[in-house]
């Protein structure tokens, strides 16, 4: 299926409308400290993914405005707090095409502007008028769901006897969680019944399992200038990601004797060894065959969801299997 010409144009339109707000946002100049940073972090490039899938559906149930903007608002500040912290764990020093926050400042700097981001984000959702309760508990499960799979994550650098259920459980906390909230606000906001709005947050983990590990692959496919990230990092803190757990399972001994002899190289050398490497063992094509069965299962949860409110969502799980950055 091609990209339709007015989904795209659609998507656009919300993202600058989203940039056009970050970038605007009111903050105060003092005390410097806390502000600059977040100002440069709602200056920076991010795709914008997770405020348009939440405005699409909005959109598609019909849920009011004003609603809609807060929550997509927080879910995109949520999703930079995570960011912010995540760079710190991961030492990574480029993110939405400029410096790290840690890296152009430094980590105290950027524990306080991720702190803050996250409570920016709690007061944006506590601007919510309908069903306030409900969705107020949801965004803080989804909070804490997303640290527990950071946790995971962090647990598991290093540790190459991860099943392929565990690396599962662990993105669909880490990214599915959040992707999966986007869908279930609006269902919520529009006081869909219970079955639509589990139906819903199914098809956000599944979506976004496949789009964590569409980054696993970009990570060693990609590039920094077009992913507006530094890349490499998964290899150093030596994560676990779709691609080593399914290098594992194909070829065991091959992949034990590669990590070896790779060990020393620079790091470009080691990613450019590592695409050859999965390339030849079809271990790429397995983890891609992977993230699309994920997608096609949140195809199928959308078979719950009434018809009428559909075809958006598809339009954007398209939109995800050809992403490219
Ligand atoms: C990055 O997400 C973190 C993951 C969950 C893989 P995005 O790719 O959506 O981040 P942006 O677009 O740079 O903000
Ligand atoms: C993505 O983390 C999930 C969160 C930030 C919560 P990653 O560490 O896998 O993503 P990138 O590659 O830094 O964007
Ligand atoms: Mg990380
Ligand atoms: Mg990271």
């Amino acid at each position: 299926m091609t990209i339709d010409k007015n989904f795209l144009s659609n998507i656009k339109k919300i993202q600058k409308n989203i940039d056009k707000i970050l970038i605007s946002y009111p903050f105060p100049d003092r005390p410097k400290y806390l502000y600059d940073p977040l100002k440069y972090v709602f200056n920076g490039k991010g795709k914008r993914l997770r405020p348009v899938l939440l405005i699409l559906t909005g959109n598609a149930f019909g849920v009011e405005d004003r609603d809609l903007k807060n929550a997509a608002l927080a879910v995109e500040l949520l999703h930079n707090f995570t960011l912010v912290h995540d760079d710190i764990m991961d030492n990574d020093q480029m993110r939405h095409g400029q410096l790290t926050v840690q890296k152009k400042w430094d980590t105290s700097t950027s524990i306080l502007a991720g702190d803050a981001i996250f409570v920016e984000a709690q007061r944006l959702i506590g601007k919510i008028n309908t069903n306030s309760q409900i969705i107020f508990k949801r965004f803080n499960d989804v909070a804490l769901d997303v640290c527990v799979g950071q946790a995971y994550d962090k647990e598991n650098e290093g540790n190459d006897e991860i099943t392929l259920d565990e690396y599962l459980h662990m993105i669909q906390n880490k990214t599915g969680a959040l992707i999966g909230l986007c869908v279930e606000i609006p269902a919520l906001l529009s006081s869909q019944d219970s079955k639509v709005c589990e139906q819903l947050r199914e098809f956000g983990y599944n979506i976004g399992k496949a789009f964590q590990i569409q980054d696993d692959i970009l990570e060693i496919f990609s590039d920094t200038k077009s992913m507006g990230k530094s890349l490499g990092s998964d290899i150093l803190s030596k994560k676990q990601t779709a691609l080593t757990i399914t290098a594992r399972k194909i070829v065991p001994k091959e992949w034990s004797k590669f990590c070896c002899l790779i060990e020393d190289y620079p790091i470009e050398k080691m990613i450019n060894m590592l695409r050859s490497f999965y390339d030849q063992h079809n271990i790429y094509s397995e983890a891609k065959s992977l993230s699309d069965k994920y997608l096609q299962d949140g195809l199928d949860n959308l078979l719950f969801v009434p018809e009428s409110n559909r075809e958006e969502l598809k339009l954007f799980t398209n939109y995800l299997k050809n992403r490219e950055y």
